[in-house]
């Protein structure tokens, strides 16, 4: 565990009393402050709790922006150091710098709460000196504005944001990249800062709703809806809502997730209690407005089928008021037709629970900072093992693991066995049949991947026998789709249901929980998923392979080459074909994709190819021009429009990108996804090169990929159960014929030095060794160190 640094307290010349307040109230949480601001005076450098960067805003000084640098999040905050009189401060959050230009920002954001505002724009009502911070979550920034909206003077000092989040520098994590390519190195930490962001501890997101006797104390924010009324319809909802500020906002007619019609019942806007920024437009006084589409109308391209839920005749509710605005609700009824009541709640207990809004309480991963803000099962395939290759906080894998396993689907739903796709933070396990998101059939794959991933990595046994009954339905389960003749049915994010993707896929997670069944001395499940792996594998090469209707795409040239489906003569023409694909500064994902201005290029599909080209890569005896070009598109095209634009730039990875290099689905693109940060992984398991062979690195393998990518050395460090292995390796010399290598290993672990190339000679620790014509294997046992000297042919 990393300690947490305390940064509040470094000014020797602050006041005294404010920093008392902050040491109390922030519970050892860090706190991020801009590393610059804009004024009337253009960007100044902002010196964390110096003097100088306390700011006057008042009629000459209208406005401040706020840079982080990078990705942030959690509870904004600032002192008050002088105030005039009663001041209302407009706060504005952005991740891409454009987004400041907009009237909501880049919010809000349409359905999950997430835990946090989902309103990016916040007004306070500032009256005296001291500490101000925000009762909710920002999710996910990097600019933020601070305005006053009222005539007075205000002075603000000790801006920033305090997390729980685990901050450590990046350079000093448990596992750490490094290497003579500078852009790789940036690439490297895109994944990381944004697994900072995202992987939240037990206990530390504050509630959005705050429980009284009154009824739950609502502020502005997306509506939570309850999980009982998910299969009522034509019913008549009643509740006693007391307006404390503005208005009060709440859904019918809902989807479970939150689609569905809002409502605000605005007040008369009484002077004292109203924000002069109220959008009379949006939401005029003493109306009922309904369907609310302020700021952008948002598109996701969510991966789930929201039919069911957008019917308007059935469906839930849920509360929550507008922007700013606060009320309280309590006594909710709902009546049927024939005005029988079909729901009773007064609201003003703990037992509220069904709307979803219980702690976070376990060790999570969310998809993004800012949005969605829920466990997407899926995208955690790259969030676990960019958290093995950095932060190494294996907390995080197997509290994620353990939500989503928890939350599988039982008898009362046709998905029985699978896995919840998206729970969001809050919502109990003993809702998932009602929650009713399993659909998509390859993200029940890859969160098997996970689990077999994790079992790799840590070697945690306790962990398989715990959930091992639960993880054999969901492999049976699975099982069940497999169609000889048409493949598999249902649904599919990776590419169609009867392409290579989803197949090829499935076969490697078989091949994979069959290791883990024979683990368990499951012998009879072992073999049969084995068996099922290579039927599917037979499958895909006699009736897919060559064929016409094979559907070129990433994710399924991927798949194939890892799945081991490909020989190396099909694995040379699919990275040969991968020209084909070619879009803008990446690959386009797929044929099938239409031709359009909205298309967008896939940074979580093309990680899952960048691994299969390196993994070819590195037992390659020799150098490619098809995997050099790819892996340049990859890295120095896809990945680098990451890192060199920075008016998007949040030093974590994207979401979606646009051909273009632009975030892909515009201001509402999640800058900081881990599903974007596969090269974190890649870079330390296939370039620096080293990756467990068996469960809990008991043996491993240093073999990096040298050949087809263009840093000259690499060196870094792999975080272990058994303590940590360091690594490097530099090309040197006339024409690069001098590779060194080193390597030290913790106790109880075997290594394997590997190079797949033909050498001229080599010595380990001065010892010169026979030398091999074909490939060079090198044995490193229980905490000894190899210093290995090669002359290249
Ligand atoms: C709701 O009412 C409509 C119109 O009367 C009817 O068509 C529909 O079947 C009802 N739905 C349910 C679930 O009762
Ligand atoms: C702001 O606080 C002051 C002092 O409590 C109060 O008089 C005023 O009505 C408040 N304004 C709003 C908009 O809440
Ligand atoms: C109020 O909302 C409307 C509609 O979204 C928008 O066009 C307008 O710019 C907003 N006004 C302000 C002052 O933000
Ligand atoms: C009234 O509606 C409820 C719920 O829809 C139903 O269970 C009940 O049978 C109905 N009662 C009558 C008298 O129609
Ligand atoms: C469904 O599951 C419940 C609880 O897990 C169990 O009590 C019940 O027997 C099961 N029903 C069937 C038909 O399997
Ligand atoms: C599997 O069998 C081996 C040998 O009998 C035993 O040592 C091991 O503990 C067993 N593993 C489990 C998970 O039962
Ligand atoms: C896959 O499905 C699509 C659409 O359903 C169809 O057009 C295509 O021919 C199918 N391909 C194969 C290989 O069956
Ligand atoms: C690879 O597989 C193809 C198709 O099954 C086969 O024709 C070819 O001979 C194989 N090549 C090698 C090198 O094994
Ligand atoms: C994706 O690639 C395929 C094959 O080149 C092409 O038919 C399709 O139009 C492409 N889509 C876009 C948006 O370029
Ligand atoms: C896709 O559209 C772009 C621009 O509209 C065009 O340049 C390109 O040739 C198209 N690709 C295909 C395969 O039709």
């Amino acid at each position: 565990m990393p300690s947490f640094l305390y940064l509040g307290l470094i000014a020797p010349f602050l006041w005294t009393s404010l920093l008392l307040t902050n040491l109390v109230n922030a519970q050892n949480q860090m706190i991020k402050h801009p590393i610059k601001y804009r004024t009337n005076a253009g960007f100044l450098k902002y010196t964390a709790n110096a003097r100088s960067s306390c700011i006057t805003l008042n009629g000459q000084n209208p406005l401040v922006t706020l840079d982080y640098g990078t990705e942030a999040m959690d509870i904004p905050l600032f002192y008050v150091e002088f105030v005039s009189d009663p001041v209302q401060v407009e706060a504005k959050y952005s991740e891409p710098y454009s987004g400041l230009d907009e009237p909501y920002r880049d919010g809000p954001f349409d359905f999950a709460n997430g835990f946090s505002n989902t309103f990016r724009v916040e007004t306070f009502n500032v009256t005296t000196t001291g500490r101000v911070e925000s009762f909710f979550i920002q999710g996910g920034l990097r600019w933020q504005n601070l305005k006053p909206l009222t005539e007075g003077s205000i002075r603000v000092c000790g801006l920033g944001l305090r997390s729980a989040n685990d901050r450590t520098p990046i350079d000093q994590l448990p596992g750490f990249f490094e290497s003579s390519n500078s852009l790789y190195n940036e690439i490297w930490a895109l994944g990381v800062r944004a697994l900072q962001q995202v992987c939240i501890a037990a206990g530390t997101a504050p509630y959005t709703w705050e429980v009284t006797a009154d009824g739950p104390y609502l502020r502005g924010q997306q509506t939570a809806q309850s999980v009982k009324g998910a299969s009522f319809a034509n019913y008549t909802l009643e509740f006693d809502a007391k307006i404390i500020r503005a208005d009060t906002g709440w859904k019918v007619a809902a989807g479970v997730a939150g689609y569905g019609a809002y409502f605000v019942l605005t007040s008369n806007y009484p002077s004292q209690s109203s924000f002069v920024n109220i959008n009379r437009t949006v939401v005029p006084p003493n109306t009922l407005a309904s369907q609310l589409t302020t700021g952008k109308v948002n598109y996701y391209p969510l991966p789930f089928d929201v039919q069911e839920d957008q019917c308007l005749s059935g469906g839930t509710w849920g509360f929550g008021p507008y922007q700013d605005q606060t009320a309280l609700v309590k006594d909710v009824q709902v009546y049927s037709q024939n005005v029988t009541l079909l729901y009773q709640n007064p609201m003003t207990s703990d037992e509220i629970l069904e709307y979803g809004i219980m702690g976070n309480t376990h060790n999570l991963c969310l998809d993004g900072a800012k949005r969605d803000r829920l466990v997407w099962s899926g995208d955690f395939i790259h969030t676990s093992r960019i958290i093995q290759a950095s932060t190494s906080r294996s907390d995080f894998i197997s509290g994620t693991l353990d939500y989503l396993i928890d939350r599988q689907a039982g008898n009362s739903s046709v998905y029985e066995g699978f896995f919840r796709m998206e729970p969001g933070m809050g919502q109990s396990a003993k809702y998932a049949d009602i929650y009713n998101s399993f659909s998509l059939l390859d993200y029940q794959s890859l969160i098997l991947e996970a689990v077999a991933q994790y079992y790799k990595n840590s070697g945690d046994r306790a962990f398989l026998l715990k959930h091992w009954f639960k993880i054999e339905k969901g492999v049976e389960t699975v099982l069940q789709l497999v169609d000889k003749q048409s493949g598999l049915a249902g649904m599919f994010f990776l590419g169609s249901s009867n392409g290579t993707a989803a197949l090829a896929l499935l076969a490697h997670t078989l091949t994979e929980l069959a290791e883990l069944a024979a683990t368990m001395n499951a012998t009879d499940a072992a073999s049969l998923w084995a068996q099922h792996a290579n039927s599917i594998k037979t499958t895909i090469n006699q009736e897919l392979w060559g064929s016409e209707l094979r559907t070129l795409s990433i994710a399924g040239s991927a798949w194939e080459i890892l799945c081991g489906i490909a020989n190396t003569t099909q694995t040379k023409s699919i990275i040969a074909a991968l020209s084909s694909l070619r879009l803008g500064l990446g690959y386009n994902s797929s044929t099938s994709v239409a031709n359009s201005s909205s298309t967008n290029l896939s940074p979580f599909l093309s990680g899952f190819l960048l691994e299969a080209i390196l993994q070819e890569s590195r037992k390659s005896s020799s150098a490619s021009v098809a995997r050099t070009t790819a892996i340049s598109v990859l890295l120095d095209q896809l990945w680098v429009a990451m890192v060199n634009q920075d008016e998007y730039y949040t030093g974590a990875s994207w979401e979606y990108l646009s051909p273009d290099g632009r975030p892909g689905l515009d201001l509402i693109t999640s800058h900081s996804h881990p599903w974007g940060g596969a090269p974190t992984y890649v870079f330390s398991e296939y370039v620096l090169g080293v990756q467990p062979t068996a469960a809990g690195f008991a043996t491993w393998i240093f073999q990096p990929a040298i050949l087809d990518i263009n840093p000259s050395w690499a060196r870094g460090r792999v975080s272990t159960p058994q303590g940590t292995i360091q690594a490097s390796w530099r090309l040197s010399g006339a024409h690069k014929k001098h590779l060194q290598l080193q390597v030290c290993g913790p106790k109880h672990t075997k290594a394997l030095v590997s190079l797949p190339f033909t050498v001229k000679s080599y010595t380990v620790n001065g010892k010169s060794k026979v030398v091999s014509k074909t490939q060079v294997n090198i044995a490193v046992t229980d905490s000894s160190c190899a210093d290995i000297h090669v002359t290249l042919l």
